[in-house]
């Protein structure tokens, strides 16, 4: 099995979801629970990506307040999905997170993934890519579950997230900031989104930092 047919399968288990307007920007899996779309820190006009978009919801949320929102996922499914749902109003390509990034000749206001492609990628490949095509400037947000209570001494450590073949690099706070000042990224910000009440998700990190 290839990384794009696990991840095409996982897209077959993931409704598109309800038509009508997009669900409410979240860095968690609860909408519109916790920070919204602000956290980009981008006017209308600006040039959005997301690494590892699924069916584009997020990048929905971010057109309609007139952001050029561009994803970019691995699984032909999720694509596929993503272009029947929203039509033009986003730009939507499939290929691997890192290759886009190495062939694109567009630069970008802000770059986001959630629970995306910066999860399941080797951060020492993944962040220079993504430094080369953010603007000066411009922001990166990463947002991924907490660690499930482990403690790393080292970098974020891949390890398998369940059937297939996929790996996800999972690491502490401090290690995902660590990495983002290693790749010279600027001022990197850590917050911690619990999940609503009684909701039984895990705790959602998001990492916020400069080009
Ligand atoms: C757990 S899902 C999250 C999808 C979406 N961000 C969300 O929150 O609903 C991970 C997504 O990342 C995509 N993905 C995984 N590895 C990728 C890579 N190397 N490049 C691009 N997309 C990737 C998968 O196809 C999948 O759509």
């Amino acid at each position: 099995m290839t990384t794009e047919s696990s991840w095409d399968n996982y897209a077959r288990l993931t409704p598109a979801g309800r038509q009508g307007p997009p669900p409410p920007f979240s860095w968690t899996v609860h909408p519109g629970h916790g920070p919204g779309a602000e956290l980009l820190d981008v006017d209308p006009g600006a040039s959005v990506l997301e690494l590892g978009c699924g069916k584009g919801n997020r990048l929905a949320a971010l057109a309609a307040l007139d952001v050029h929102a561009v994803g970019v996922d691995i699984s032909a499914v999720q694509i596929a999905g993503g272009r029947a749902r929203w039509g033009p109003a986003l730009e939507l390509h499939q290929a691997d997170a890192v290759h886009f990034l190495r062939h694109t000749a567009a630069e970008y206001d802000a770059v986001y993934s959630v629970f995306g492609a910066h999860w399941f990628t080797d951060p020492d490949v993944l962040l220079p890519a993504v430094r080369a095509r953010l603007k000066p400037g411009g922001v990166l947000v990463l947002a991924h579950l907490a660690p499930g209570g482990r403690f790393e001494t080292h970098g974020p450590t891949a390890s398998r997230s369940g059937p297939g073949t996929v790996l996800r690099w999972e690491g502490e706070a401090y290690q995902w900031a660590n990495l983002l000042t290693d790749h010279e990224f600027l001022t990197p910000s850590v917050c911690t989104i619990h999940p609503p009440h009684r909701s039984t998700a895990a705790p959602t990190v998001v990492l916020r930092s400069w080009g």
